[in-house]
């Protein structure tokens, strides 16, 4: 492993995209301001129960009110890109009809001060927070919430087109329908179980109708979705193990993947009801196969399965950390998923495995000879993070286990997609890191935190951790005069590429990416 800042910098490809992702139900608050209109998360979140020690998103990191401070975080970090997600709940209250200006003007200063500060803007369009009326229409199990969000984007892109350097339409398809339709430990709560494979197809159709519209709308920006990916390894060589892994795969990953990468759903699927009962439309699967400019893959972990119930579908640590009992003490199911051996997790119990990174960068060159080039969304962990105190009583957090998962994952991304890599076809064009700030981590509330910046809960001061000075140095190494990423970006400028309008200059690398595919929107 290579955690020095400076060996890593010197790996990075020219132009490689560097950023940190955020969402807005996580880090914004302002429940109720300024015209937001409620969403199902709200509803969910308020329930008793629902969130681990009754946490409330209502204010998160506050985001909304300090979003200029935190710009000026990234700024300071030198990170290429920002990936954030658009709140529909705030700029279109109720799913449908009219706009809230001032929810629109909130992602416009957003948009304006990024690219002031030589930041590019990646803008998610559903990061979960489903707007409440939609919600209580059916939500994802309701087709017409695909066709609202169709519509949503075409908002979305006549307000921002001319300055998104990258869309993407929705955020992890599968853990909406996993744990918000299926298991009931996300919003909306429902425990369908199988009866809620419709919530996949109306996600990825509105993954589809979204893209459709921002076509339509000739936005500059590229345009693609994110998925998150888990290779699934069998527990053992028992062949009762192999099918419970393929059939796992089958349920996180594929179901997900293959329509909008093949423009069909894997056969297998016919097996379950509602699938065998369903026949997608051509259209349909049209609209979802749309080509994309981009791929955005979220990697966490791999996950082991075996055969049988086990003591629960998922071990009881993982559970509590997730803050659901339901999960731990399930019985019954056909398979289960187990702990690795002998392996390192995080604060969720989740297994630090950086080697799976490539096997999953390497199964989905496999599986889609088609792959555009990708962009890792997210990739980051949740620890429990010592805070001590200096002499003067500042604060400091030596988050050294977070600093060690970011080099290694980024480490064994750059290897395995260079020549001679396990996924040396794939073209790997940025990485974003989870997250910016620690925030509302969903039914675990603030209980597991992914930041590079500390929050202080009662006083929300943003203290940077070892994890962002260990970036920021990091990514002022890439920049040096030395470096293969500013020699690129030098050819860049000199090609006549130009920052955003403002006189500020974009981070080296993504000035350099700015050269090939970027408009430089704003001026
Ligand atoms: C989601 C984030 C979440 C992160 C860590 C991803 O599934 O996109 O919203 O906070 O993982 O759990």
């Amino acid at each position: 492993m290579n955690a020095s800042a400076h060996d890593l910098a010197a790996t990075l490809p020219p132009g490689f995209t560097m950023g940190v992702a955020t969402a807005a139900f996580q880090i914004e608050g302002a429940l109720d301001e300024d015209g937001r209109g409620p969403s199902g998360w709200d509803v969910f979140a308020a329930t008793p129960g629902s969130i681990v020690n009754d946490h409330t998103p209502v204010i998160a990191c506050d985001h909304y009110h300090r979003m200029p401070e935190d710009v000026a975080l990234m700024k300071e970090l030198g990170i290429d890109s920002y990936r954030f997600s658009l709140s529909w709940p705030r700029i279109q209250p109720g799913g449908s009809g009219p706009v809230n200006p001032k929810g629109l003007d909130f992602y416009d200063r957003l948009i304006d001060l990024l690219l002031a500060n030589g930041i590019s803007p990646m803008a998610t369009l559903y990061h979960w927070d489903t707007p409440l009326e939609l919600d209580e229409a059916g939500g994802w199990m309701n087709r017409d919430t695909a066709y609202r969000l169709g519509e949503f984007a075409a908002i979305a892109a006549a307000a921002y087109g001319d300055r998104v350097t990258r869309w993407v339409t929705i955020n992890e398809p599968a853990t909406v329908s996993v744990n918000g339709y299926m298991l009931g430990v996300h919003s909306p709560g429902k425990d369908h179980m199988l009866d809620a494979l419709p919530s996949v197809h109306h996600q990825l159709l509105g993954h589809g109708l979204a893209m459709q519209a921002l076509r339509a709308a000739k936005v500059p920006g590229e345009i693609g979705l994110t998925n998150v990916y888990s290779p699934m390894v069998p527990a053992s060589a028992n062949p009762l193990d192999k099918v419970s892994a393929g059939l796992m795969d089958m349920a996180q990953n594929r179901i997900y993947a293959d329509p909008v990468l093949l423009g069909k759903y894997p056969d297998a699927i016919r097996a379950v009801t509602f699938f065998s009962a369903f026949s997608p439309s051509s259209e349909d699967l049209e609209l979802i196969s749309q080509p994309l400019d981009f791929y955005g893959l979220n990697y966490y972990m791999p996950t082991r399965v075996a055969a049988g119930p086990g003591e629960g579908p998922v071990p009881k640590g993982m559970a509590e950390a997730m803050g659901n009992d339901l999960i731990g003490g399930g019985a019954g199911t056909p398979f289960h998923i187990q702990s690795f051996p002998d392996t390192e997790t995080t604060a969720y119990g989740w297994p630090i495995k950086p080697d799976y990174m490539a096997v999953a960068l390497a199964e989905m060159a496999e599986r889609y000879p088609e792959l555009p080039p990708v962009y890792i969304t997210e990739g980051g962990a949740s620890f429990e993070d010592l805070e001590i105190h200096d002499a003067d009583g500042q604060l400091i957090v030596p988050d050294e286990r977070r600093v060690r998962y970011i080099a290694e994952h980024l480490e064994a991304a750059i290897e395995a997609t260079s020549p001679g890599g396990a996924a040396a076809s794939i073209d790997l064009r940025g990485y974003y890191v989870w997250s910016l700030l620690d925030n509302f981590e969903w039914s675990a509330g603030y209980k597991q935190q992914f930041g590079l910046l500390h929050v202080d809960r009662d006083t929300m001061v943003r203290t940077p951790k070892a994890s962002y000075h260990w970036l920021r140095e990091l990514l002022a190494a890439r920049n040096r005069p030395e470096s293969p990423a500013a020699a690129e970006a030098a050819g860049a400028a000199a090609d006549g590429a130009t920052a955003v309008g403002t006189g500020v200059e974009p981070p080296a690398a993504e000035a350099g990416t700015a050269a090939r595919t970027e408009t430089p929107a704003g001026g």
